[in-house]
């Protein structure tokens, strides 16, 4: 049995419904971007890694990549603290681009609220967000939201590039944590 085994409570998006979303997503982003002349992708890391390779392969307008990197989680604390810090930023000019923000993830919103802010004051032609979970009933300040992958319940998720106390990123599904073996675990 692998290792996360035990953690799992249930796959609640499987590989590929993932990747037949993701296809759907980038070729709604080709049209959306066909006229594009600088469409640069901003990756949240690290959740949103491996949702920016998957996705990238179906966005056919040309593009650049790059990655920042916010934190409103401390490590081990499945709850929001409200203040995000700005660990990594990008090295690209914003200025004129069109910048579409990849996450993984919106839960309360203040991680989206902090790097839309950051990003706008830099001007870019425009801003738009893409992620691929949505947890809206979690939401605390309001984020208009572009482009949603799936729509999912208030539970605490991993793989596909979320951790579980920054482990198991590198599973090809969702999975939702089973609480009650974590607990044993510790
Ligand atoms: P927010 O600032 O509350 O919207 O938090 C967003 C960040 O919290 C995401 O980018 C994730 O890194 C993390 N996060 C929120 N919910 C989950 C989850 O269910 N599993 C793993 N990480 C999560
Ligand atoms: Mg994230």
């Amino acid at each position: 049995m692998p290792v996360y085994h035990k953690l799992l409570k249930e796959i609640l998006i499987d590989e590929t419904t993932l990747q037949t979303r993701i296809a759907a997503l980038g070729q709604q982003i080709s049209a959306d971007y066909a006229a594009s002349q600088k469409l640069l992708l901003v990756c949240i890391l690290k959740g949103g890694v491996m949702f920016l390779c998957d996705l990238m392969k179906h966005i056919d307008v040309p593009h650049k990549i790059d990655f920042m990197a916010a934190s409103s989680y401390g490590t081990g604390a499945r709850e929001t603290s409200g203040a995000v810090r700005l660990e990594m930023d990008v090295t690209t000019r914003i200025e004129g681009c069109d910048v579409l923000i990849v996450e993984d993830i919106i839960d309360s919103g203040y991680t989206l609220r902090f790097v839309m802010d950051t990003l706008l004051a830099r001007r870019p032609a425009s801003l738009r967000l893409c992620t691929l979970l949505n947890k809206a009933s979690r939401r605390e300040v309001a984020i208009e939201v572009d482009y949603v992958g799936f729509e999912i319940p208030n539970r605490f998720v991993f793989g596909y590039g979320l951790d579980l106390d920054e482990k198991y990123r590198n599973l090809p599904f969702i999975g939702v944590v089973d609480e009650g073996a974590l607990k044993r675990d510790e």
